[in-house]
């Protein structure tokens, strides 16, 4: 016998009734982006690995040591995607979708990243991602706050995310204050973990990252960026911070926030959570204004973020938020074939019920047993009186009420009236 087949370490069937979840998240989440007046846009899963190595650059984790590439047989270097910004720009970019003009949207699907798999991360997740090109001034990047500070509202779990911000300043700003940083961590090597002392060479700012317990007093002694910003990115920042206040959304400054990907510049930010254990944020982003010229496009200025989906079912299910179940309205009990173009006419005079029909053999007794469990609220009994008056017994599942014998006219009538009510 062979190998157990199973799924992928790191990614997740989607069984049935986690869909009814996600579709009422996704449902939730698009009427706000419609809301906003932000447009979807879908691209493929693959892109030629290169997008990725330019644009989230060559010494991150993602590209080092997370991507999914392969050879094609074609010899094309091909990646699944880790991430959507740099396809977003790819895509507006081939299309021409931001040639003198301001485009704001939004992408959901999933992303491909080869973690190590542990409670809130996966090796295939889904993002909702947003990113809006051609304005560099503050409001943008306020919008985005404003309209995830929404999301949590909407969903219910506003006291369990936070907010971090931060800001990288221009990459002028953000090279002078990395030559200040390796001067400071080259003073104290000996405290360095071997991780850090690699960061030290290719990305220094990510040393200020470490998770290690050890280092923590080091990175909170470490020069603060917001000390070596100019006039124009403090300015940037200080709108962004007093745009939070004017709509009471309670953030942290954190100076030790720098993102895992190299395309950012002024406003970074997490959305954070204490339900999710290390892995803390569940919604991240910030500017990235250098990224579009640098994937060969003209100097636009760009902001977004992205949203993990199934951190956010996390946070949603350590707080015992309630989670919407599919249940059907209507089980239909019988014993003729003949019933199934019945029940056809029901849907069709009732599209907004779910009616199902009992398939397969079956006597009454073990068909009530199946009606009970699919949940639906009413059994409608076809049996050979029914039939042979053209009379439909409804009976009521959930609640102590009489069964009744009606015609299908005004059976509909008063499935209606509870189909109405459903929506209340
Ligand atoms: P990111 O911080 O790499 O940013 O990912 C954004 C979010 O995706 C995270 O906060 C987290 O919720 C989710 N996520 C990331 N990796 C995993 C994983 N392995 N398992 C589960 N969830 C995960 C970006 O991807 C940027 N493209 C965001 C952005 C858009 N910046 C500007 N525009």
């Amino acid at each position: 016998m062979g190998s157990k087949i199973q799924a992928v370490s790191g990614m997740k069937d989607m069984l049935p009734e986690d869909v009814v979840q996600w579709q009422s998240i996704e449902g939730i989440l698009k009427s706000i982006l419609t809301n906003y007046a932000y447009s979807e846009i879908r691209s493929p899963m693959l892109e030629e690995t290169k997008v990725f190595k330019r644009a989230i650059g060559q010494v991150t984790d993602i590209v080092e040591k997370e991507m999914y590439t392969f050879e094609d047989q074609g010899g094309d270097f091909i990646a699944l995607r880790p991430e959507g910004t740099a396809q977003c720009v790819r895509a507006v970019l081939e299309h021409g979708l931001i040639h003198n003009k301001v485009q704001k949207l939004w992408y959901m699907g999933p992303m491909f990243r080869r973690e190590k798999p542990q409670k809130g991360r996966l090796r295939q997740f889904h993002q909702l991602g947003v990113e809006t090109f051609g304005i560099a001034t503050p409001d943008a990047d306020l919008e985005l706050l404003y309209m995830n500070h929404k999301m949590w509202r909407a969903l219910g779990v506003q006291d369990g995310i936070k907010l971090q911000i931060n800001s990288l300043g221009t990459p002028e700003e953000r090279l002078a204050y990395r030559n200040i940083l390796v001067d400071y961590f080259s003073d104290n090597q000996d405290q360095l973990d071997e991780d850090s002392l690699r960061r030290l060479k290719t990305n220094p700012l990510r040393i200020l990252d470490s998770k290690n317990k050890d280092m923590q007093s080091l990175i909170a002694d470490a020069p603060s960026i917001l000390d070596y910003l100019g006039e124009d990115s403090t300015a940037h920042f200080e709108t962004i911070k007093h745009g939070l206040d004017l709509q009471n959304i309670a953030y942290t400054v954190n100076p030790r926030l720098v993102r895992g990907l190299d395309y950012y510049t002024h406003t970074v930010y997490e959305w954070v959570s204490d339900y999710l254990g290390a892995q803390s944020a569940v919604c991240a982003g910030g500017r990235y204004d250098g990224l579009v010229e640098k994937m060969g496009g003209r100097a636009t200025p760009a902001t977004g973020f992205a949203l993990g989906l199934e951190r956010l079912l996390i946070i949603m299910e350590e707080m015992a938020l309630p989670q919407p179940t599919q249940k059907a309205d209507v089980y239909i009990v019988h014993q003729y074939p003949e019933v199934l173009a019945t029940a056809e006419k029901l849907r069709e005079a009732l599209p907004n019920l779910q009616i199902q029909c009992h398939l397969g053999s079956g006597g009454f007794k073990s068909q009530f047993k199946r009606a009970d469990q699919s949940g639906a609220s009413w059994a409608i009994v076809i049996g050979e009186d029914e039939l042979q008056a053209g009379t439909f017994t409804i009976k009521p599942l959930r609640e102590e009420a009489e069964q009744q014998t009606l015609k299908f006219r005004a059976l509909v009538e008063l499935l209606n009236q509870h189909s109405g009510s459903k929506g209340e």
